[in-house]
């Protein structure tokens, strides 16, 4: 059997192989390997050898067009145990499908986890592959691992989206795993034909045609599942946070919650693509298991906080019921135009009415204008001064309205770093952000308290998650600022604030978390903590 996918293979591959049987060359052929027992030729590697040969034989080019990169044996034991954590035990009993089953090392890895008759045990797997040849393979490991022969007829050919494969599935199965191809649909050869996009837009019109193909595998196998069932499959970590995945979220949420979320943590695949596996079941959603922590049930705009979760980013809900920073203060920050009408309006002045606040002068609650040098369009500056004289006439009403009293926020900082600007006279120079607090707003001090909070910092960190995950810089847009919630504890918020304007950072922190009802958790404080400037 070994010898005939070998032989398969390497003609396919248009290879020669060299097979050794105890040291010694044999011809690969058939005849010169029916030697009984199946696992004498399998050697050390059992009934995975089939699954190896072909990975190894195949071209760069076929791996790219069909999405062939071998599930290494240590990532699809850590994938079952998150199964088994999230829905119970393998039932040995179960039916499973695997819809893009390569060489097969999922089903086995299943296999190994049940008990009894292996005949009996593999006559219940259904395996799906677009390539001929993979499933061979993947029947030799079958037939390999069962002691002999399993029958052919659950080894479907063909594309699993594609109706007439679906026709020759079950309805419903308990088990569906795997690794299925990530090709992504925008561009280049790994995108579908006219017909297999319309086709794929019946069956979920408002996912539409240029899903990953990945993200269709994981609606195909929720939707197969038994009610008791479940499935893991592996996919790109674009599923958790962009925006043309959002429909594929939403409905896999209908259809079959997620449970648990595995990330890579060692890049294992050739793909330049970061891989996560989803754990999913039927039934009402809940909590995800991500590593050791629990993170909150998902909402479909963007999964990207479990994945700031599996980073070591503490999670926190959302809080997007009550009234956010936007209430209490205008937030907004300078672009191109606000940068070019500054370019000649700076000067080095130490007694310059109006001093231009740069990023690089922003630490929590400490304004360090004057004290270390900024650079402002490519120059050194020790005080940084705009002369509103010449500021470029287009933008001099958008600077002038920007002298009030503010807090001014830094951009790509580790934690969102905040000063206050009491008088009014600075100058908020691109990408700095201003919050410039409304009548509504109890004081300067309580906005910048808001901002200088680990609650702040931990959220925007989560809310950034999945679109720039760069694990250290948060990019603190007026968008993402402006949906800050406000604590609902009054009297913890003015202890904040108090703690702000005495330059008490750490006080300030711990208040905050107060201020949000979350004193309990240090976790939280801590990360903020540890990626505060010292
Ligand atoms: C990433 S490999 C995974 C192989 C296997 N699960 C493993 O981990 O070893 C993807 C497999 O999907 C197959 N494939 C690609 N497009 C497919 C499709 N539309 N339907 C079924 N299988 C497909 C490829 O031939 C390849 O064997």
């Amino acid at each position: 059997m070994i010898a005939a996918v070998v032989q398969r293979v390497a003609t396919a591959g248009r290879v020669d192989v060299e097979l050794l049987v105890d040291g010694v060359a044999v011809e690969v052929s058939a005849a010169a390997l029916e030697v009984g027992d199946g696992t004498v030729c399998a050697g050390e590697w059992g009934p995975w050898l089939p699954g190896f040969v072909r990975e190894a034989l195949q071209s760069l080019e076929d791996q790219r067009r069909l999405g062939i990169h071998h599930t290494p044996s240590h990532v699809i034991e850590e994938l079952l145990d998150l199964l088994e954590q999230r829905t119970g035990p393998i039932d040995a009993h179960s039916s499973v499908l695997d819809p893009a089953v390569g060489g097969g090392a999922f089903l086995l890895a299943v296999a190994e986890r049940m008990s009894g008759d292996r005949r009996e045990i593999a006559e219940r797997f259904w395996a799906v592959d677009i390539d001929p040849i993979a499933l061979a393979t993947a029947h030799a490991a079958l037939s390999l691992w069962a002691g002999g022969p399993v029958s052919t007829g659950r080894f479907v050919l063909g594309d699993f989206l594609a109706v007439s494969t679906s026709e020759r599935l079950p309805d419903r199965v308990d088990l569906v795993v795997g690794n299925p191809p990530f090709l992504s649909q925008l561009k280049g050869p790994t995108a579908r034909n006219a017909d297999a996009r319309a086709a794929l837009r019946t069956r979920w019109p408002d996912v539409g045609g240029y899903v990953d193909d990945a993200g269709a595998f994981l609606l195909g196998g929720a939707e197969r599942l038994s009610a008791q069932g479940a499935m893991v499959l592996m996919q790109p970590d674009s599923i958790l946070a962009a925006s043309d995945a959002a429909p594929v979220r939403a409905r896999l949420q209908n259809v079959a919650p997620i449970r648990g979320l595995w990330v890579e943590e060692v890049r294992s695949f050739a793909a330049a693509i970061d891989t996560v596996a989803i754990v999913a079941a039927p039934g009402d959603p809940g909590p995800v298991q991500v590593g050791r922590v629990d993170a909150p049930e998902p909402s479909p705009g963007s999964w990207g906080h479990l994945l700031a979760a599996a980073r070591g980013v503490p999670v926190i809900a959302a809080m997007s019921e009550g009234p956010s920073l936007a209430a209490i203060a205008h937030v907004t920050a300078g672009f191109r135009d606000q940068y070019y009408g500054l370019v000649d309006a700076v000067v080095d002045d130490a007694d310059g009415e109006h001093p231009l606040i740069t990023v690089g002068l922003i630490d929590p609650l400490r304004n360090r204008w004057g004290a270390v040098p900024a650079r402002f369009a490519k120059q050194r500056f020790q005080h940084p001064s705009v002369d509103l004289d010449r500021v470029e006439p287009s933008v001099v009403d958008w600077i002038r309205a920007r002298l009030v009293p503010k807090v001014l926020v830094a951009s790509q900082t580790k934690v969102i770093e905040a000063i206050v600007d009491e008088v009014g006279c600075a100058v908020p120079s691109v990408p700095v952000v201003s919050v410039e607090p409304r009548p509504e707003a109890p004081s300067l001090w309580h906005v910048a308290a808001l901002l200088t909070s680990p609650v702040a910092t931990t959220l925007a960190v989560l809310d950034a998650a999945g679109t720039a995950m760069s694990a250290d810089a948060i990019r603190v847009s007026a968008a993402r600022l402006a949906r800050l919630p406000l604590p609902p504890d009054r009297g913890a918020w003015d202890e904040a604030a108090a703690a702000a304007r005495r330059g008490d950072i750490d006080e300030c922190g711990w208040a905050m978390l107060r201020a949000h009802g979350l004193s309990h958790r240090c976790d939280v404080f801590e990360f903020w903590r540890s990626r505060c400037p010292s």
